[in-house]
């Protein structure tokens, strides 16, 4: 296919690039900080590791960092079950130590970003405590409780994301809650104006502090349907009395209602007050309603979290139909995003195959709109298989038969060949692979073939050129192997073509004649090559070229 409006601007492309913020033209690196870098030897990786690498941070070129929970925990989800919202765990530190990391990060002329959990807490969190300790104290409605139907059977049919049903029964107040994830995650009433102010207070107390923004958590879920109707059952899905699996339903009653966009503009107004933050939202919907979450009046959420590189087949023609239709559907003033790893999906090296990681990275760091890479995607770190006995991930345990553990996505960053990969010098809380002695950054920094080398030669290409990170983008050519697209700003022109396949592959456009240099292939030798017409690429290989004016 191939598409003959290449040089056109969509109105939404002008308009968004009339004025560039940080967050709009920056990259975005998630740090697991269990896994990142442990600096006192409990296996766990803390901020002080986190401090201590943001030299490497600022040598790969990436611009902001996101750091999943680092909140008092029971740790039941490993953090996103947060019992303190204001306390920092001490498995990762101090209040001191956060403040530290901060003061560093800006000081490199860096952002951090919080995750902020909004839809619950942790069943020890003191609000919890209270709302379950009697029917009639001040928080008793601070959750979601219900004495079930008659008979004392389930308030409805919902199930919980973690497998099994969503309602727990509460010996103490005899009343059954609603957890969407684990019965150790109550879902908090965010109907109840004081959970809204109490959790807006809470944001604030962070924006002080000077944090440049937050990742909300499940943002989609945070309200449900007030009459708590029955779920649908998904198609094809088994009887009622097998409906156990998350995805056995349609949860049109349990997310992504209405009155969500009243307290996403409640967050984001709160946001506005404070200078370039932002406020990122954890969403998995399809497109369109993903979209309704930049508000009506590009009011909520600056960057709803746009999965579909995660999500989709690594199929050429599904996923530029996906970016066709992405770009399509923004609206005038909402700024695109690309997310291509996190510590929830199988990492992009073991989804798509080694081979094919260069080409993802290229895609993520070229497409219009701000990426999220996800730390050890520059090294190609893939998922590391756990034994069944060391499984700790609840999502794993619950529901062993699914083979769905996060465990093998989230393990310690590979820095080096020593004891531990340099991550601790003692046993991680998850085991590295067999070959972290060859994969990890040490060995890939100096190397002009590595993935690292990779990554660094393209984020710093991108920082360079107004055209990449805040250019317009118009699609060229897209096959069954091969997706090509142009980024554009003023004068400077590059065109990106991709190979998905591992088959050689011609991209031979029709229409228009291409004539430029190669400015970073996939393949070390293709840099400098000039290019014209018709052009030969290997399998699994991407070019990035400079068009000639
Ligand atoms: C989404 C988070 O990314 C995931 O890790 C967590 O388990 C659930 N939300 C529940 O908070
Ligand atoms: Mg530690």
């Amino acid at each position: 296919m191939e598409y003959t409006t290449i040089m056109e601007q969509t109105s939404a492309q002008t308009s968004a690039s009339s004025k560039h913020l940080w967050w709009q033209s920056g990259v975005i690196y998630q740090i697991y900080p269990r896994s990142f870098k442990d600096s006192d030897g409990d296996g766990v990786g803390d901020i002080q590791g986190i401090i201590s690498k943001l030299d490497y941070l600022e040598w790969l070129g990436v611009d902001c960092i996101w750091l999943s929970p680092i909140f008092s925990s029971p740790m039941a989800d490993f953090g996103y079950d947060i019992s303190d919202y204001r306390c920092i765990h001490p498995l990762f530190g101090t209040m001191n130590d956060l403040d530290k990391l901060l003061s560093e990060v800006h000081h490199r002329d860096m952002k951090l970003l919080l995750d902020l959990v909004p839809n619950h807490t942790s069943d020890q969190h003191p609000w919890f405590l209270e709302s379950r300790s009697s029917r009639d104290n001040p928080k008793s409605d601070w959750y979601i409780w219900h004495d079930g139907k008659e008979g004392g059977s389930l308030p409805n049919n919902w199930l919980s994301v973690f497998g099994g049903n969503a309602w727990e029964w509460d010996e103490l107040r005899q009343q059954y809650y609603y957890h969407a994830f684990l019965k150790q995650q109550p879902d908090l009433n965010w109907r109840h104006p004081e959970v809204q102010e109490a959790m807006l207070d809470m944001m604030r107390f962070w924006l002080e502090k000077g944090v440049d923004g937050f990742r909300v958590d499940v943002m989609w879920h945070m309200i449900k349907d007030e009459q708590l109707r029955d779920n649908p059952p998904a198609p094809g899905s088994p009887s009622e009395a097998e409906q156990l699996s998350y995805d056995h339903l349609m949860p049109v009653y349990s997310t992504d209602q209405p009155e969500v966009h009243d307290i996403v503009r409640m967050m984001r107004a709160l946001t506005n007050e404070y200078d370039e933050r932002v406020l990122i939202g954890e969403i998995y919907l399809p497109i369109d309603k993903l979209v309704t979450y930049y508000g009506k009046d590009n009011d909520e959420s600056h960057l709803p979290f746009n999965f579909q590189l995660l999500t989709l087949p690594w199929d050429a023609l599904q996923i530029a139909a996906a970016i066709e239709e992405y770009e399509g559907a923004l609206p005038p003033d909402g700024w695109p995003n690309w997310v291509l790893g996190n510590h929830d999906k199988p990492r992009i090296s073991s989804r798509v195959g080694i081979a094919q990681a260069k080409v993802a990275a290229l895609m993520l760091l070229t497409l219009r709109g701000t990426p999220t890479m996800y730390y050890g995607d520059e090294i190609g770190m893939r998922d590391v298989p756990i034994p069944l006995d060391e499984i700790v991930d609840p999502q794993g345990l619950n529901m062993p038969d699914l083979d769905i553990s996060r465990d093998p996505a989230r393990t310690p960053m590979q820095w080096n060949n020593q004891p531990n990969s340099g991550f601790s010098y003692n046993k991680p809380w998850l085991r590295l692979p067999m070959n972290f002695g060859r994969v990890n950054v040490e060995m890939q920094k100096d190397d002009a073939y590595s993935q690292l080398t990779f990554y660094r030669a393209l984020l710093e290409i991108r920082k360079e050129n107004a055209a990449l990170h805040i250019g317009s983008y118009a699609p060229v050519y897209a096959d069954q192997q091969l997706i090509a697209y142009i980024r554009e700003w003023g004068n400077d022109r590059f065109l990106i073509i991709l190979n998905l396949s591992h088959r050689t592959a011609y991209f031979k456009p029709k229409s228009t004649t291409y004539k430029g240099t190669v400015v970073l292939g996939t393949e070390f030798e293709r840099g400098g090559m000039q290019i014209e017409n018709i052009i030969t690429l290997g399998g699994d290989e991407g070019l990035l070229i400079r068009l000639q004016s």
